[in-house]
């Protein structure tokens, strides 16, 4: 997979994106056959426990970035640029985004509209894939007041301007989040490279997943948008509980888990 082949699948095929962020769930990805491998900052929440991903740090998406590299040698990774590294500067942005690519990543993805369309200029002429995300912003959500729906009433036109400001700054896709999908469908008809939906409906040219959520990973209630097509959650348990109580009774280890002298 590279940029080129995903642009040419925009209205021929839609795109499948899931997050990973550690080695074995990289190595499922790549042999599933997973377009694109996001390593989102999501990891902040579902990996690192915090409540949002403003304190996810540079230094965690390097090591799993790295770690989801070693799982799927030849899949297209990106990487996502944490809160305050690409914030303060269009200078530290660059930089920050290059550490990403070294650890492994094939391209970066920023949010935000208008206001980061200097700096995806300026990667994309370093020689950086971008992706792009806006509607539902988590690293604003402080602003944005909560996890709400985006693109309702004149907030469409805001955000087509900034798919296409985005678009013309050289994006080779772009993220809809929690998006009300007629503003989504527009986007998606007004833009030539592809939308990729995450709770923003049906008619995105992909879709994108959090690992956690999509496996059942996540102990609470899911959103709205998310298919649950497992539920390991569950699945752990049971196996831990069964665990407990092998130990417990002296079931295991078994006889054929021991090691004799010959
Ligand atoms: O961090 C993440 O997982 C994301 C997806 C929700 C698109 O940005």
């Amino acid at each position: 997979m590279n940029i080129l082949k995903i642009l040419q699948m925009k209205g021929k095929e839609p795109i499948v994106v899931v997050t990973a962020y550690d080695y074995f769930s990289a190595k499922v990805c790549d042999r599933a056959g997973i377009d694109m491998i996001l390593v989102g900052d999501s990891l902040g929440n579902v990996v690192l426990g915090y409540e949002s991903t403003l304190n996810v740090e540079m230094e965690d998406m390097e090591r799993h970035i790295m770690a989801v590299r070693r799982g799927a040698p030849n899949s297209f990774i990106i990487g996502d640029m944490p809160f305050m590294s690409y914030q303060i500067s269009d200078e530290e942005g660059i930089k920050n985004a290059g550490r990403l690519m070294k650890a492994g990543a094939n391209a970066v993805k920023v949010e935000g509209g208008e206001r980061v369309s200097s700096l995806v200029r300026k990667l994309v002429d370093a020689g950086i894939p971008v992706m792009g995300h806006i509607g539902l912003t988590p690293q604003s959500v402080n602003q944005i007041g909560g996890y709400r729906v985006q693109g309702k009433g004149p907030d469409k036109e805001r955000m087509m301007r900034s798919a296409k400001s985005l678009e013309n700054a050289g994006i080779f896709s772009i993220v809809l989040e929690l998006t009300v999908e007629e503003t989504a469908k527009s986007i998606t008809e007004s833009l030539s490279i592809p939308t990729i939906g995450i709770g923003a409906g049906r008619y995105c040219d992909g879709q994108v997943l959090v690992w956690h959520d999509l496996l059942g990973i996540n102990d609470g209630k899911v959103p709205k948008f998310v298919k649950k097509y497992a539920n390991l959650n569950e699945e752990i348990e049971t196996a831990l509980l069964e665990y407990i109580k092998d130990v417990k009774s002296r079931t295991f280890p078994a006889e054929n888990n021991i090691f004799k002298e010959e």
